[in-house]
């Protein structure tokens, strides 16, 4: 999880001091933003069974494991390989190790142990995790499950032998029936029609989704640095579609001019260089680049109603963006000349160098592709050979579906869509790729993604907020406000700085 520590989620819950404070970190929010309640499940909960993921407000997803049968609630992140959580552990055996991770905002630390963990019906003895205690910005009962390669385990470099692998490597050496792959289906909150929340599963597909499995195999682009592996891919070449329907000229003055992606089901906005935010909300008459609240780097910020059409193509096959996702209401920027409220561009200019990779592709991508992310042999001491880890990615979103629910949502149910008249393009500044093309460097992500983060953190917390006040509000009222409504008269009062741990110049 590069993203939103539960600390923040226990601050928040502070300053709502008459919200329970179980109820202000486990809000539902699916289904309240937009204002529309429990209608009926359509094309996503063709999905049989109860979501396996909780949304919170599409900033975090979160599942339930249990660890000698106590129950956490612990956040999925494809972008980190180890498990942590917060709370002692009745049982479990000291390794006599420590183990710490520093993850974007915030990190973990303590004892190395190991105990029984159950994940989605796996049964793991003697799995390797690090125990954090209770503390102000750890709160009982949560943690991360990192779910990226095994190569890039603190926890394993500890202990120093595959008794430290993480929970994956570990089921698919235990269950040498089962495929040595996982999924992840990430849900919109706020989307009118599709109201699933979010499935995890491994070694088996959601239905009606199991066509995921003939769809292109992504190689999995191999580090030289094993350290700084993660789940990355190539984009094809000019492999975005910007909002006139043209490909967006990417360039890279590397590899075959194919920008490399990292999937990373931790991370709220996606990445990209300044030129491809640029050609995607740069041409839009009133967006401008602002410093946004909470913000570390300035962001796109733009009329609400603006629908922005941007398709990724992978392998030929197209991946076109929900417009809700593109512009997001969860976030507000400063008001528009005429004191209207503004929305923010999802897709980041990122604001620093990355290693071995060129764009981070987090959830509002993430929830128009149902990710598929076979291991291959990068399973830790894999008895057998069974080939390259790869990705498969199904589309997820029909663009005729996503532009009526756009309307609905923020056009007030007027298409008014013909109205935008996009500016001309604006110059091409260079490189997209990041500064370099292999991850040779000794520096791992670890140490390049809290200035990436902070921002993204900082967002995050001005978006909790807003959801949190307008949920609150909502259910003291007994009514939902959209998101796109001016946002609640400021920040809740606070004679503390949310903020100030989050210095987005501070490494951490
Ligand atoms: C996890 O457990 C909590 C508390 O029991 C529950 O509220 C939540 O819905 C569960 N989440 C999922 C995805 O099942
Ligand atoms: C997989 O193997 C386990 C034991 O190794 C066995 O209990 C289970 O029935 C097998 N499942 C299938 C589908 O063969
Ligand atoms: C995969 O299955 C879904 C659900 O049945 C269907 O909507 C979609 O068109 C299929 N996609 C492909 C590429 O076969
Ligand atoms: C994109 O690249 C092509 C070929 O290099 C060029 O003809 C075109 O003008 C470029 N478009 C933009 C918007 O820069
Ligand atoms: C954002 O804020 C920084 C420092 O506060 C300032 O230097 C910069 O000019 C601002 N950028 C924009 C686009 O307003
Ligand atoms: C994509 O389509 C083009 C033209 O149809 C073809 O030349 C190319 O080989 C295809 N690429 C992949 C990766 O399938
Ligand atoms: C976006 O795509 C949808 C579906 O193809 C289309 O109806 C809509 O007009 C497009 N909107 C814009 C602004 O291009």
């Amino acid at each position: 999880m590069k993203f939103l520590t539960p600390s923040l989620l226990l601050y928040l819950s502070f300053l709502l001091n008459d919200v329970p404070k179980t109820q202000a970190i486990h809000l539902p929010i699916q289904g309240r933003i937009g204002g529309f309640g429990s209608g009926g499940l359509a094309r996503r909960a063709g999905v049989t069974g109860t979501p396996d993921l909780s949304n919170q407000g599409n900033l975090q997803y979160q599942t339930n494991i249990t660890v000698n049968g106590q129950q956490f609630q612990v956040l999925i992140d494809t972008g980190s390989s180890d498990l942590y959580v917060v709370g002692n552990v009745n049982g479990a055996k000291d390794t006599g190790k420590t183990g710490s991770v520093t993850y974007a905002i915030g990190s973990t630390k303590g004892p190395i142990k190991t105990a029984t963990v159950e994940f989605e019906g796996f049964k793991i003895p003697n799995q390797a995790f690090i125990e954090q205690s209770v503390d102000s910005e750890h709160t009982e009962g949560s943690g991360i499950i990192g779910l990226g390669p095994s190569s890039a385990s603190e926890i394993r470099g500890a202990l120093g032998n595959s008794g430290g692998d993480p929970v994956l490597d570990r089921i698919f050496k235990q269950n040498s029936n089962t495929s040595n792959y996982i999924t992840i289906l990430l849900g919109r909150a706020g989307d009118p029609t599709d109201t699933f929340a979010g499935d995890i599963t491994v070694g088996e597909t959601v239905s009606p989704f199991d066509n995921v499995t003939s769809q292109p195999k992504l190689p999995v682009t191999e580090m030289s640095n094993r350290g700084g592996q993660h789940w990355t891919a190539m984009l094809d070449k000019n492999g975005i579609i910007g909002p006139d329907g043209n490909r967006i000229n990417t360039t890279k003055h590397a590899t075959g001019n194919k920008l490399t992606v990292m999937f990373d089901s931790g991370f709220t906005f996606p990445q990209v260089s300044a030129n491809i935010a640029n050609q995607i909300y740069g041409r839009v008459p009133g967006a401008v680049l602002a410093n946004v609240s909470g913000g570390s780097a300035p962001m796109w910020t733009l009329p609400c109603s603006t629908e922005l059409n941007v398709t990724f193509i992978f392998q030929n096959v197209s991946f076109p963006i929900h417009p809700l996702d593109t512009v997001t209401s969860a976030l507000q920027g400063p008001p528009d000349s005429s004191g209207n409220p503004t929305c923010v561009g999802a897709f980041q200019p990122i604001t620093t160098n990355i290693q071995g990779f060129d764009i981070i592709l987090g959830m509002s991508f993430l929830r128009n592709a149902y990710m598929l992310i076979n291991f291959g042999d990068f399973v830790d001491g894999s008895l057998a050979k069974v080939g390259d880890p790869y990705i498969q990615l199904l589309p997820l979103t029909d663009p005729a579906e996503a532009h009526a629910d756009f309307v609905k949502i923020r056009m007030d149910g007027i298409d008014k869509s013909a109205d935008l008249h996009l500016l001309p393009a604006l110059p091409d500044s260079g490189d997209d790729g990041s500064s370099r093309d292999d991850g040779s460097s000794q520096d791992t992500l670890h140490k390049y993604l809290p200035y990436i983060i902070a921002g993204s953190v900082a967002v995050g917390v001005i978006i909790l907020i807003l959801i949190i006040a307008a949920s609150y509000r909502a259910s003291t009222k007994r009514k939902y406000r959209r998101l796109h409504d001016p946002a609640p008269a400021g920040l809740p009062a606070s004679n503390s700085d949310p903020f100030q741990n989050y210095q987005p110049t501070r490494r951490y």
